[in-house]
């Protein structure tokens, strides 16, 4: 068993984006922006905005915090993103997900321009990751598939059984592994015989939110495994994948925390990047 690094991963990836974002700054231009709102007061999302937050600042990245009251309207909410969509100093928008039950989180993903909407959770940035020409990664799939590469893994061909089917995860995941040749599974709650499926597995990607749910037995010897859970436990923080047990047969395993998490926010800044380098006609 090899153990994949995200951390270590995550920090290349922000070390590139900081170089580049340093020589391009360096030519007179602002600094890339992106803008965090964050509506009441989930403890795991203000984790998450922190984060955020402090890898901006890494990497170069200019980073506004917008933290609303949890009884804020959804019409004040739409105002905010309307005015930040206007304005040509800000590159990213992100809502973090998820938002207090009087706000429709469809219609916020709608109203944030498609040209910054850094998560790629946009219909349109979703359509063009389905039709093969993505311009914003979606920041989970995009930091597995990066892991993927950074260790040599071959997706072509190979059976790939993503377990979960969320917009943030399991949908955008199947669909960049296709992207690269391989032959996806999608299994969620509803599956029959899923560890017969898993099982089949060359690389599984657990994204189904429930702790420790891939066992040993579901799992093929030699297998890559991907853990997307995060499951607060008591005071402890757990993967999808039932980890002392399935490393034993893997060939690679991410560990939760430390896995997959770290690049999530590394492709975010990357997106940043991107959606900077559009504004100003840079490729
Ligand atoms: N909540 C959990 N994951 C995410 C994410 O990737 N983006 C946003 N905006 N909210 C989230």
């Amino acid at each position: 068993m090899n153990l994949i690094d995200g951390k270590a991963i995550s920090a290349k990836c922000k070390g590139e984006i900081a170089d580049e974002i340093k020589s391009l700054t360096a030519e007179g231009r602002r600094a890339p922006c992106l803008a965090v709102i964050l509506v009441g007061n989930d403890p795991a999302s203000q984790v998450y905005v922190r984060n955020k937050k402090r890898a901006c600042e890494a990497v170069g990245i200019t980073s506004l915090e917008y933290l609303l009251d949890e009884n804020e309207s959804e019409e004040k909410l739409l105002e905010l993103i309307d005015f930040l969509n206007k304005d040509n100093n800000v590159d990213g928008i992100l809502v973090q997900m998820p938002v207090p039950k009087q706000i429709d989180p469809d219609k916020v993903i709608e109203a944030i321009s498609a040209d910054k909407d850094v998560d790629a959770f946009h219909a349109y940035n979703v359509g063009k990751l389905f039709t093969g020409a993505p311009r914003f990664q979606p920041c989970t799939p995009a930091g597995v598939m990066r892991l993927l590469k950074e260790y040599n893994v071959e997706i072509k061909g190979k059976h790939c059984v993503v377990v979960g089917r969320s917009n943030i995860v399991g949908k955008p995941m199947g669909a960049l592994l296709l992207a690269e040749d391989g032959t996806v599974t999608t299994c969620h709650s509803r599956t029959k015989n899923l560890a017969e499926i898993t099982k089949q597995a060359d690389i599984l990607v657990a994204a189904c939110g429930r702790a420790k749910m891939i066992t040993a037995d579901m799992v093929k010897d030699g297998a890559v495994l991907v853990d997307v859970g995060i499951n607060r436990v008591g005071d402890k923080l757990l993967g999808d994948i039932d980890f002392d047990a399935c490393a034993e047969k893997a060939s690679l395993i991410t560990p939760v925390p430390g896995g997959v998490g770290p690049m999530t926010i590394a492709i975010l800044m990357q997106n940043t990047l991107t959606s900077y380098k559009m504004r100003f006609n840079l490729q």
